[in-house]
């Protein structure tokens, strides 16, 4: 009968998961993967209509506060925290400043395999290729 050394095995399998799973851990633990998109700003703006933090992560919620600005309330006058006014456009204003979709919201938006359906019915700026 054999005998299994359960003091060697099992740190041996714990072992084996945590080498088989190490790329999973890498970029995860490590923080950035190394594909990770660097999203391209076109034009000459250095800042975006909210703080850079706020817009990476709550872009969505800000242009649903502005669709039902422009639907629900007939607004069309955004005033950003410091106090400047926008004209609330999702296909003037935003695409104004990030005309290269391509290259910004795509490089995001691709590699999360988001497909927003905004542009069946908004703008699309063209973009020189
Ligand atoms: C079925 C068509 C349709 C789709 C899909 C759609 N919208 Fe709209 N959206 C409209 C219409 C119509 C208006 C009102 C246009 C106006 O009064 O200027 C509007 C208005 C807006 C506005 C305010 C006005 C403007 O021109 O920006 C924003 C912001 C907006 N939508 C964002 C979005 C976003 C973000 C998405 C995708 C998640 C989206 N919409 C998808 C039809 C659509
Ligand atoms: C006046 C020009 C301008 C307008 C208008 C503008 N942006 Fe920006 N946006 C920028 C710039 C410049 C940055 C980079 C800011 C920085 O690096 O501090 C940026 C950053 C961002 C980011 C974060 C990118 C990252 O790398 O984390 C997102 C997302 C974004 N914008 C989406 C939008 C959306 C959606 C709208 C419309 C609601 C919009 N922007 C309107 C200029 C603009
Ligand atoms: C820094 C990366 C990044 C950039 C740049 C970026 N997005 Fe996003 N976007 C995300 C993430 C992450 C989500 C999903 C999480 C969320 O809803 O906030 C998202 C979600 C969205 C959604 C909601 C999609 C849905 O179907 O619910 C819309 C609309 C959107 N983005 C529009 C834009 C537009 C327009 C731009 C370019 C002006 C842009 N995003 C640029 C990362 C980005």
């Amino acid at each position: 009968m054999i005998v299994y050394d359960k003091e060697k095995i099992i740190p041996g399998i714990i072992i084996f998961l945590l080498l088989a799973t190490l790329p999973f851990w890498y970029t995860f633990v490590g923080g950035q993967p190394s594909v990770v998109p660097e999203p391209q700003i076109s034009g000459p703006a250095t800042q975006c209509v909210e703080p850079k933090t706020y817009m990476r992560n709550s872009h969505t919620d800000l242009l649903n506060t502005w669709r039902n600005e422009v639907v629900r309330k007939g607004n069309r006058v955004y005033i950003a925290s410091d106090g400047k006014e926008y004209r609330i456009s999702l296909s003037n204003t935003c695409m104004d400043c990030h005309s290269n979709k391509t290259e910004f919201c795509d490089a995001c938006h691709n590699y999360l395999q988001i497909v927003p359906d905004c542009w069946n019915c908004h703008i699309q700026p063209e973009e020189s290729k």
